[in-house]
C-alpha cells in the first residue's frame, strides 16, 4: 500500500477518541490537529466559518477606520460615504445575494473615496470651483484609492469599486474611461446613488433638492452617465430609498 493510499484510507477512520471538540466519533473525513488530536469534520467546518468571520470583521473595523481618518480631512465625507454604501446596498440586493458579494460592494462603497486622503487642502477644501490644475489632482483620487487597498487581498473586489467609482456608462468618466459593463457593477449601482445623495444633501453653498428632483435627473441620464438596469433598479427600490434618504439612514443594511 502507498503512502498516499495509506493517509486517505486512515482519513476515513473514526477520529482517535473522538473529536477533541464535540466527542463525536467520525466515520467521515477528519482534519488532523498536531498536538491536540482531530477535529470531526463539522467543528473543523465551524472553526473556519468562525476564522472567516473574525476576519471580515477586523476588514470592516479597518475599513471604518480609514473613512475616519478621512472624515478627518474633510468632515462631510464619513457620513456621506456611510449613506452611499448602505443605499448602495439597496440596489445590489436586486442583483445579487452572496453575502460575500453584498460585503464587497458595501467595503468598496463605503471606501469609494479614500483616496482623497492624498488630495491637498487647498484642493480637497476649496469652497469655489476647481481650474484645470486642480481637477487634474483631484482626479487622481480613484487611483490613489485603489492603491491604498492593495495590500489587502480581501478588499480586492472593493479596490475596484474604488477605481471605478468616477467611471461613467458612456465612457466619459475617469481614469480609464470605461464605458458600459466594463464597469464593475457594483461601481455602475454605486454612481447612481452617488448622485442621489449628493443632489439631496445640503451643502455650505446650496440647499439640498427634493427627491422627486433627484430621480428626474437620474432618470434624464439614464443610458449616458448611469447604467439604465441600475436606473431600473432604483425606480424598483424607489420607496425604500425615498424613506432612507428622508431618515438619511446611515448604517443599518450591513450584511
Ligand atoms: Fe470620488
Amino acid at each position: 500500500m502507498d503512502m498516499k493510499r495509506e493517509r486517505n484510507d486512515a482519513d476515513l477512520r473514526p477520529t482517535k477518541g473522538g473529536c477533541v471538540f464535540c466527542g463525536a466519533l467520525s466515520t467521515g473525513r477528519s482534519a488532523a490537529l498536531s498536538n491536540r488530536g482531530c477535529y470531526c469534520e463539522a467543528c473543523y467546518l465551524k472553526s473556519r466559518k468562525q476564522e472567516a468571520n473574525a476576519s471580515a470583521h477586523a476588514y470592516e473595523g479597518f475599513a471604518e477606520a480609514l473613512v475616519a481618518a478621512l472624515d478627518l480631512r474633510e468632515h462631510e465625507t464619513g457620513l456621506h460615504s456611510k449613506r452611499v454604501a448602505c443605499h448602495t446596498l439597496v440596489l445590489a440586493r436586486c442583483f445579487l445575494s452572496s453575502p460575500e458579494h453584498l460585503r464587497d460592494v458595501y467595503w468598496g462603497a463605503l471606501l469609494h473615496d479614500v483616496g482623497k486622503i492624498g488630495i491637498p487642502d487647498a484642493v480637497l477644501l476649496k469652497r469655489g470651483a476647481l481650474d484645470e490644475a486642480e481637477w487634474a489632482v483631484m482626479r487622481t483620487h480613484p487611483e490613489a484609492g485603489s492603491r491604498i487597498l492593495a495590500p489587502l487581498p480581501a478588499l480586492a473586489e472593493a479596490a475596484r469599486l474604488v477605481l471605478c467609482h468616477e467611471e461613467r456608462y458612456d465612457g466619459s468618466g475617469y481614469p480609464a474611461g470605461l464605458r458600459g459593463n466594463e464597469i464593475p457593477l457594483g461601481a455602475r449601482l454605486f454612481a447612481v446613488i452617488d448622485t442621489l445623495d449628493a443632489m439631496t444633501s445640503d451643502r455650505p453653498y446650496r440647499r439640498g433638492v427634493d427627491f422627486d428632483t433627484a430621480k428626474a435627473e437620474i432618470e434624464r441620464m439614464s443610458g449616458s452617465q448611469f447604467d439604465p438596469l441600475a436606473v431600473e433598479a432604483f425606480i424598483q427600490e424607489e420607496a425604500t430609498l425615498r424613506k432612507m434618504v428622508a431618515l438619511k439612514c446611515d448604517a443599518a443594511l450591513v450584511p
